[in-house]
């Protein structure tokens, strides 16, 4: 079994699997709205613990609210830098405010892991936009009533929409940042984002402004094959070299 599996060529789903990457560079023609529909339909047909489906979706079509999304977004982002980023030439903001603020990305480590902080800064910049330009934007929202653990079911959900539409020759990208505007009433109301809703990702979809890069590398994994018996110590395997 093993041998026939090494012989045969990638299948079309590791392909698309294997070739997707996130995109940041969108153009402005959306994607039409019976591939939406599809990618939509890709995510309601993910799996989900005891089939509780704990999702709800949105789609984002309109160029004003799109606009609108990503002024407030960078707005929170400068808030946040300028409660967070204690390195700035203040006294008070370094020395004094430095221990608080350490605590706060500390308690917040997820958030505020160097990577999402340091594109937070690049936004407050204005180096950095949040939503990429996309001209559609898909809403994950959560439902957390959901059985066992609903955020890995919303992952799962999501990542069958991106991968729909990689199959199809769409551009996306997961924005894990549309948090910054659940952090302001007036956005978590204009969604409806209320119990038992939780907002924590979206995905931009459109046609892709430049080519991928291909493949990237990955981290090799280690991975346990335990094929012996109770006293036998697991096999590792050096996953992806
Ligand atoms: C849950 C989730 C949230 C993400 N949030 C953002 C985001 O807010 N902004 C962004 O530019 N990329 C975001 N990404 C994209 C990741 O940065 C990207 O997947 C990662 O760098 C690997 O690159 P690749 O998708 O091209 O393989 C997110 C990805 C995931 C899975």
């Amino acid at each position: 079994m093993q041998e026939h599996q090494e012989l045969i060529e990638w299948t079309s789903v590791e392909e698309v699997i294997l070739n997707r990457r996130s995109t940041r560079a969108f153009k402005n023609e959306p994607i039409p709205d019976f591939m939406i529909r599809r990618i939509l339909e890709a995510g309601r047909y993910a799996p989900s613990a005891g089939n509780s489906q704990p999702w709800k979706f949105a789609v984002v079509k309109s160029a004003e609210i799109i606009e609108a999304m990503e002024k407030d977004a960078v707005k929170v982002a400068r808030l946040f830098m300028w409660l967070l980023d204690y390195n700035r030439p203040s006294f008070f903001r370094r020395v004094v405010l430095k221990p608080y603020t350490k605590l706060i990305i500390r308690l917040q480590k997820n958030q505020l892991h160097p990577v999402p902080f340091g594109l937070l800064s690049e936004i407050a910049k204005g180096n950095a936009p949040v939503f990429h330009g996309a001209p559609t934007l898909i809403l994950l929202y959560e439902d957390v009533r959901g059985v066992s653990c609903p955020a890995t079911d919303i992952g799962i959900c999501g990542q069958n929409m991106v991968l729909a539409a990689h199959s199809m020759g769409a551009a996306t990208c997961w924005i894990g940042l549309v948090k910054l505007l659940m952090y302001l009433p007036k956005w978590r109301k204009f969604f409806g984002v209320t119990y038992p809703y939780t907002l924590n990702d979206l995905i931009a979809v459109g046609w892709p402004k430049v080519k991928s890069d291909g493949i990237v590398p990955k981290e090799v994994q280690l991975v346990d094959w335990y094929e012996g018996g109770m006293n036998s110590r697991p096999r590792v395997e050096r996953q992806g070299e």
